[in-house]
């Protein structure tokens, strides 16, 4: 999703990753744990200079209702986004839960103005109209039209 959004507006697309190393096991009892708790993974790359961009779009998986803990680690890790607007999204079984309210909240903490919110479920993941209206929400707040 995030690759769609990068290419329909021309948006540079910063890949993070969870470098807590889970697996199948420890992702539901730790990864989920560490979600509801607010908690903060190690991420590479572990600084996001966004200083060069007006409009920053943060997308997570949810984890027990809640943004992972590597989508926490990457807000905190954002440099240069004071004053600027965002969008969040995320993707889920069904039940986002507070995800989008909690990411809203953790780019305020950064001065960044949250203009837009999605949540996905599954179903929805390839509903085109849906996605449109994302990348609609990014051109908007970015003053493309
Ligand atoms: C540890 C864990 C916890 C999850 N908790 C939720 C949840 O609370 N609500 C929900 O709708 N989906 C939940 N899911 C489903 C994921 O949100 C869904 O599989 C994900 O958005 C798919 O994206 P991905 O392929 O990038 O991981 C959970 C998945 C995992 C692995």
């Amino acid at each position: 999703m995030a690759k769609r959004i990068a290419t329909a507006t021309g948006g540079e697309l910063i890949r993070v990753k969870d470098l807590a190393g889970y697996n199948k096991i420890t992702l539901y009892l730790k990864g989920s744990m560490r979600a509801r708790r607010r908690e903060l993974d190690e991420i590479e790359p572990a600084i996001i200079d966004v200083s060069g961009h007006s409009v920053i779009v943060v997308g997570t998986p949810v984890w027990a209702w809640s943004p992972t803990p590597a989508a926490n680690a990457a807000i905190a890790a954002l440099m240069g986004c004071e004053g600027k607007k965002g969008i969040v999204f995320a993707t889920c079984g069904g039940k986002a839960g507070e995800t989008l309210a909690m990411m809203k909240e953790a780019l305020a903490a950064k001065g960044v103005d949250v203009v837009g919110g999605f949540a996905f479920s599954q179903k929805e993941l390839t509903d085109e109209q849906k996605l449109g209206e994302l990348v609609s929400a990014v051109k908007q707040a970015a003053g493309m039209g």
